[in-house]
């Protein structure tokens, strides 16, 4: 019950770390620190009374990859480390090819020499692009629309050609929709290095007044109130459905051994409606504007859910509420987020 959480110290990895700690598993985080602090590991044992194990090094170094899946006798992965900012991968874009796939490349082999041989990745709804249909269905065409999405693709393609090439592996890749919100401790949440690109901490540091307002990207989508309808999914829910998942890969055949499945809750709300919803959790104004559209935004896309809940049995249980008063509770213990703790 030994399980490697590469970029356990991320965002996502950190919760992901508390779920299976919580279901009995023995976590090991390998993570390079790039874009995360150790103290959400602190924070993981605050919350579990145990602290992963961790192993600071790069999914790109393969041989340190094996030293770590033999010494901890690894059972299996889950795959979080890498870049995921879709701007930035436009501007710099080998270094996304470089941590995404390359990185997920050399985890693959490493994990192939070891004899480790169950997978679970992180990949994103953004491998759709712009949807011809709504809500997606796992059937739904790929044909992403910037080169981090098209690093999710080409990694979910490797992984698909090798689960085809070798009836040992199992693998599930998991395509999340637009994950936000925090434990509901207040320990564990997203910190955001720099200016925030995504909205929900965007207006999470609005509202504990580290930034001044909201700029809402674009007013005149074809969505109900012209804004942006994304599928926002509780951080919570989202490593719960990594936990069914992973336990869904040992009743994988070896002939059906890779599955896709969509994360999110099939609800779209626009940026206004979480405006709305985040004053209502922390009762004070968040000051916005309408500004122009972001380049290469969509105007609306959600998850069909159905896949998730008969393949997995998961369902999101977190609503919106609760998304928003979580990322408040985080945000008003840890205003600076994780690195004034560490100091
Ligand atoms: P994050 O940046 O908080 O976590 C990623 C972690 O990986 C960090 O701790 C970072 O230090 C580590 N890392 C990066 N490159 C590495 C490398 N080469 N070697 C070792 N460690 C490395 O991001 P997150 O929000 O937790 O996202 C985790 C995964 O989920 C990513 O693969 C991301 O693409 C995917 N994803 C995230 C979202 C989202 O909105 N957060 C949506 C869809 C998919
Ligand atoms: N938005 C604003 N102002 C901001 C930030 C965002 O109005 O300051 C709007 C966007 O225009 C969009 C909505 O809020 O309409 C959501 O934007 P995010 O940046 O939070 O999320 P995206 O849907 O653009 O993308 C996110 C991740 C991608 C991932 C995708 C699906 O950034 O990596 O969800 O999982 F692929």
């Amino acid at each position: 019950m030994s399980i490697l959480i590469t970029g356990g110290a991320g965002y996502l990895g950190s919760h992901c770390c508390v779920s299976f700690i919580e279901r009995g598993y023995d976590v090991v985080v390998f993570d390079n620190l790039r874009n995360s602090n150790p103290e959400a590991l602190r924070r993981i044992e605050a919350i579990t009374g145990k602290m992963p194990k961790f192993e600071q090094g790069d999914v790109r170094d393969q041989a340190a990859l094996e030293t770590v899946l033999k010494r901890h006798d690894c059972d299996g992965v889950i795959h979080f480390a890498g870049l995921k900012a879709v701007g930035e991968s436009s501007q710099d874009p080998l270094s996304y090819y470089d941590n995404n796939v390359i990185g997920t490349h050399r985890l693959l082999s490493a994990m192939s020499a070891v004899g480790t041989h169950r997978l679970i990745f992180s990949s994103s709804a953004t491998v759709y692009g712009e949807p011809k249909s709504l809500p997606l269905t796992e059937e739904h065409s790929l044909n992403p629309v910037n080169p981090y999405g098209r690093t999710k693709l080409i990694v979910e393609d490797m992984l698909r050609d090798l689960a085809a090439s070798n009836p040992a592996w199992r693998v599930g890749v998991l395509r999340y929709f637009n994950p936000v919100g925090a434990h509901s401790s207040g320990l564990l949440g997203e910190d955001p290095q720099g200016v925030p690109n995504n909205l929900m901490p965007f207006i999470a540091q609005v509202a504990v007044g580290r930034r001044k307002q909201l700029s809402v990207f674009g007013g005149d989508y074809p969505t109900r109130d012209g804004t942006g309808v994304r599928d926002y999914i509780h951080v919570v829910d989202l490593v719960e459905g990594h936990l069914r998942a992973y336990e869904k890969l040992s009743a994988l055949g070896s002939s059906e051994n890779c599955f896709s499945v969509n994360l999110g809750t099939g609800n779209g709300y626009s940026v206004l409606e979480m405006i709305r919803a985040f004053e209502r959790g922390a009762n004070q104004p968040i000051p916005f504007e309408i500004v122009a559209r972001r380049e290469g935004d969509v105007s609306e896309f959600y998850a069909d859910t159905q896949k998730a809940t008969e393949f997995l049995a998961w369902s999101a249980e977190r609503d919106l509420d609760d998304m928003c008063s979580d990322t408040w509770n985080w945000v008003r213990k840890n205003p600076g987020g994780y690195k004034s703790a560490s100091d």
